[in-house]
């Protein structure tokens, strides 16, 4: 075990989507089905780590061997995150967390009425974008970005403006990659802005090339 690349090393995941409460009853949620990130951890793990996985609701189980802490809402993954981050070298945010939330929660179920309902909303903490500021030059950081457009334009800008050591940029466009899929096509751009390009592959292979490409920076 002494001889994996990643031996002892302390390493966050975050997987699946966020529940942001409209009332007791209802969220705002997305597609996110936790794949992706379940099988990082997973290879991460197989790699030697001492992996801490935050998950948002999901249907996924993760192997014994990670430390899994569940989560709900954005707030509650952000607080779960700056609390491990301290101690991890390597931070991989996969997590599709909500950027806006209800701005009130209703304590009791809203009831219908026969005008339409505004629900304000206000944006939750960027959780990676908050990291990559409290970052150390010994952690890594890798965010995740999933686009419809122009999608190279904003997977590097991301890179540079959340200050990450890798992006992962998954395509909306690509049929067989994104959310419920068990397949994803991804590019990895790194610091340096080489762009690395993936076939289609299954989830656990993607996540084994993003390992690939997080042990080239390992420090
Ligand atoms: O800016 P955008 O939301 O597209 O960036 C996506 C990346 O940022 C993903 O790695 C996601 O996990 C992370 N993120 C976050 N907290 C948010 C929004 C996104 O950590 N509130």
């Amino acid at each position: 075990k002494k001889s994996l690349p990643l031996f002892g090393k302390k390493v966050m995941v975050t997987a699946g989507p966020t529940y942001e409460a409209i009332d007791p009853v209802r969220f705002i949620g997305n597609h996110s089905s936790g794949k992706m990130g379940f099988a990082l951890a997973d290879e991460l793990a197989k790699l030697g780590a001492d992996v801490t996985l935050i998950a948002g609701p999901t249907a996924q189980k993760g192997s014994q061997t990670l430390k899994r802490i569940d989560v709900v809402s954005a707030q509650e993954m952000f607080e779960a995150c700056t609390a491990a981050f301290e101690e991890t070298v390597i931070t991989v945010m996969c997590a599709a967390v909500a950027d806006y939330r209800p701005k009130q929660v209703a304590t009791q179920k809203i009831k219908k009425h026969d005008s339409g309902l505004f629900l304000e909303l206000e944006k939750t903490t960027d959780i990676l974008a908050y990291l990559g500021k409290a970052k150390k030059p010994q952690q890594i950081l890798v965010g995740f970005a999933l686009e419809t457009n122009d999608e190279e334009n904003y997977a590097k800008g991301k890179l540079e403006k959340k200050n990450l050591d890798l992006v992962v940029l998954n395509s909306l466009n690509d049929k067989g990659a994104g959310f419920k899929s068990d397949t994803n096509k991804i590019t990895i751009f790194n610091k340096a802005l080489e762009r690395t390009v993936f076939e289609m592959k299954s989830k656990t292979d993607v996540a084994k090339d993003i390992c690939t490409a997080i042990l080239k920076i390992v420090k």
